[in-house]
């Protein structure tokens, strides 16, 4: 029996997590559940899966849920930060998966690795923002990060193929989002109601965003390169609308290997409670005919330009992918309240960027400093271009 938290549970991910778990009762049980403000889908989640240990992102939500439960029902030890660390760090945990949007899991996630916990990895803010701290905490302490990513959790499968040493690339593919060919001026109209339409997946609002502005595909190239040790030059994106082919490897004779799949995230996220063993599904079988087409092209950076500032801060030292993220979290909920257009995202964080003073980023406490400027600085630019909307 394999025993997992799920940091962020009442989410997208979080209920497919559930889902994968209530699939395989016999395999995977439920110790932690920890959620930000949704305290009624919490309280069915613990009357459901009877978990040791739960937390909430506010004291005023972790109270709330404390009047809902029968006493007795489920410990719950704190809110915010402390809460995440005790969900992700219980004891009878085996494996964690940070589902959390933002970045306050970040010390959770370093305490599941001090812990000796295995860590599935779905949020991708987490290494962005700490990608070398995170990394050599799990290789130190001997702890495998599971990709969940899609994306991620594809390299993870091709790269069992050969030998890592004989890798030439890897190639991360991107539906596009739903403005795919859009040109510079047409993407100045774009509201928030169409960015949250998504053409092939369904998941929470802000990386819905991010889809739409290819930032999300930039947050991911950064992802990969802690995730897999790779070269910037070893990263390479296509456009790929039908999401069929999840991300490939390029080998040095030039075979390539792909995975390919349908586009549920219980998938990923039972290979990662699975490995290094795979199980059967109740997901229907991928439909090659079906899907007809598979179509590749390359990623429109002057119209997107999300994705170029992210190969930006990934050839930077690491203070800058903290900034370029810190950026977007605060532009991302500004567009969706109409208070920023759609192509200010990416003005913001690129004048948050140019201002910036790159710098390597040692510990956690120098990371939430520039993270805290970032913001400052984000809200100020923003502000700026608030009257222009
Ligand atoms: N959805 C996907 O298909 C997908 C694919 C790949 C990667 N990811 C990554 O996975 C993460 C989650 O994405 P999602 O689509 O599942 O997002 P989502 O639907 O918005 O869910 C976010 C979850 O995080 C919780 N949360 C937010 N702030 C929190 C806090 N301070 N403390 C504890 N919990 C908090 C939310 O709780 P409440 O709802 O209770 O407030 C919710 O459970 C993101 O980092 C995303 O980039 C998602």
């Amino acid at each position: 029996m394999k025993r997992i938290a799920i940091l962020g549970s009442t989410g997208s991910i979080g209920q497919s997590a559930l889902a994968v778990i209530a699939a395989h009762a016999d395999r995977l049980s439920v110790v932690g559940l920890a959620a930000g403000e949704n305290v009624e889908r919490l309280a069915e989640q613990i009357m459901s899966y009877r978990p040791a240990v739960a937390s909430m992102a506010s004291t005023t939500a972790l109270e709330r849920l404390r009047d809902l439960l029968p006493a007795g029902t489920v410990a719950l030890p704190g809110a915010a930060r402390d809460g995440l660390v005790a969900v992700a760090s219980h004891p009878d945990v085996d494996i964690v998966l940070c589902a959390s949007s933002g970045t306050e899991a970040l010390e959770a996630v370093l305490a599941a690795i001090d812990a000796g916990k295995i860590i599935a990895l779905a949020n991708k803010e987490v290494l962005v923002m700490a990608g070398g701290i995170v990394t050599a905490a799990a290789r130190r302490r001997g702890v495998a990060i599971l990709p969940v990513d899609s994306e991620h959790n594809a390299i993870h499968q091709c790269l069992h193929t050969c030998d890592r040493g004989l890798l030439k690339r890897i190639v991360l593919t991107a539906s596009g989002g739903p403005f795919r060919g859009w040109s510079a001026t047409q993407l100045e109209r774009v509201t928030a109601d169409a960015a949250l339409q998504h053409p092939t997946w369904r998941m929470g609002r802000k990386i819905t965003i991010d889809s739409a502005t290819l930032m999300n595909k930039g947050l991911e190239v950064i992802e990969a390169k802690w995730l897999f040790g790779l070269e910037p030059a070893q990263i390479d994106v296509l456009v790929h609308p039908q999401s069929v082919v999840h991300s490939m490897v390029e080998w040095c004779d030039g075979s390539v290997i792909a995975q390919l799949g349908v586009t549920d995230m219980r998938l990923p996220i039972q290979y990662a409670f699975s490995y290094p063993d795979r199980w059967t599904t109740p997901l229907p079988p991928l439909d090659l005919v079906a899907a007809g087409r598979l179509e590749f092209s390359q990623p429109d950076t002057s119209a997107f330009p999300c994705l170029r500032l992210a190969y930006r801060a990934l050839e930077s030292p690491a203070s800058v992918a903290v900034v370029l993220n810190a950026a977007n979290e605060v532009a991302v909920p500004l567009f969706l309240e109409g208070r920023l257009s759609f192509p200010g995202i990416a003005r913001v964080i690129e004048a948050v960027m140019d201002a910036h003073d790159p710098a390597t980023v040692e510990s956690l406490d120098e990371v939430r400093e520039v993270d805290r400027r970032a913001r400052v600085a984000a809200r100020t630019i923003a502000r700026g271009l608030e009257s222009k909307v």
